[in-house]
């Protein structure tokens, strides 16, 4: 016999062997799976949502976090996502490609926000909404933008100008526009799972890496890599999504009070992100391990003119009028630099 079929076997004659009320009370359980460390501000949020759904339904659903990569890496959470096997992530906006929506990459160009309030115009608005939507055709809701924060390079050399990072070997997410951006530095683009990172720089196997602090010192990287320098070059955040056909499945009150918990969740995660890089910042100076450098305003000017260039060969991959009502919110021009 089958394994499966002996575990539908088992799990029939338990089920069986329940007294109808008791199973009138199994609470609907939600996995939300993640792969970064608790202590960040995804992994928080996750907690918060966890904690205010139980509440809000008044028990009615259970949300179990998983986090650390411990139930799905990076590309098995999106296929276990598509076949219900995990009903809710928060995968990082450069992660959308591989199920079909590049558009999502469009939060990966270089400086296309200097900061919180010009991505929230793209996020809390009118363009975050219809991306979400673009979701829908491949099984899946978006429910919620999630902050992390802005990225920066580090390496075991030090970076203060774009020509330091040529020939270096820099892990990526999956996405197009983060390639690219490698190249437009004569950099080697490395894609690679989040959960392998801090190996792969402790092997050598890559040179350095992009991140927002709070990841790079929840997962110790800080102690693989000797400089970092606060280019913040660009963004890092996430899309909330779930299992259409299981949100769609949910009793309508049930779904509705789990639509006010993310509402609560996303207010708290939109605060807690900036706080949180912050704080980390403090944590990878405190540690002594890595020389953090404060880039000067020309010397930022320089990645920004090396890297400006991603925009225009990046156009036709995220769509001319979605780049346009970006640039409309962000005030953000590429040839004027
Ligand atoms: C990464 O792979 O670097 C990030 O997407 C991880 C995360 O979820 O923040």
């Amino acid at each position: 016999m089958k394994i499966s079929a002996l575990l539908f076997g088992l799990l029939a004659g338990t089920l069986s062997a329940l007294p109808l009320g008791a199973l009138a009370q199994q609470p609907i359980v939600i996995k939300f799976s993640h792969v970064v460390a608790h202590d960040t501000p995804k992994g928080l949020a996750a907690e918060f949502f966890a904690k205010k759904a139980g509440e809000m339904t008044k028990g009615k659903v259970k949300v179990e976090v998983y986090a650390n990569s411990t139930l799905y890496k990076d590309k098995e959470e999106m296929e276990a996502l598509q076949l219900g096997a995990v009903q809710m992530l928060a995968p990082s906006l450069a992660k959308f490609g591989p199920l079909g929506v590049k558009e999502f990459e469009l939060f990966d160009l270089p400086y296309v926000f200097d900061n919180y309030t010009e991505l929230h115009r793209v996020t809390q608005g009118p363009v975050g909404q219809s991306l979400l939507k673009k979701l829908e055709p491949k099984g899946v809701t978006g429910l919620a933008f999630w902050d992390n924060g802005f990225k920066s390079f580090s390496a075991n050399t030090p970076i203060k100008t774009p020509a330091d990072l040529k020939g270096k070997k820099l892990r990526i997410q999956s996405s197009k526009v983060l390639e690219e951006q490698i190249r437009a530095l004569s950099a080697l683009p490395q894609v690679m799972a989040f959960s392998e990172v801090y190996q792969a720089l402790q092997t050598g196997v890559v040179d350095g890496t992009e991140n927002p602090v709070s990841n790079l010192y929840t997962q110790k990287m800080h102690e693989v890599q000797k400089y970092l320098t606060m280019t913040e070059h660009g963004y890092l955040g996430y899309a909330v999504i779930v299992n259409k056909k299981f949100w769609e499945g949910l009793p309508a009150d049930v779904r509705g009070q789990l639509e006010a918990a993310m509402k609560e969740s996303t207010a708290y995660a939109n605060k807690i992100a900036k706080e949180q890089n912050e704080k980390d910042l403090e944590g990878v100076k405190k540690s002594g391990k890595t020389q953090v450098y404060v880039p000067s305003a020309e010397e930022k000017l320089a990645f920004k003119k090396a890297l400006a260039p991603v925009h225009a060969k990046m156009e036709s991959r995220i769509g001319k009028d979605l780049l346009q009502a970006v640039y409309k919110e962000t005030g953000f021009d590429p040839n004027k630099l």
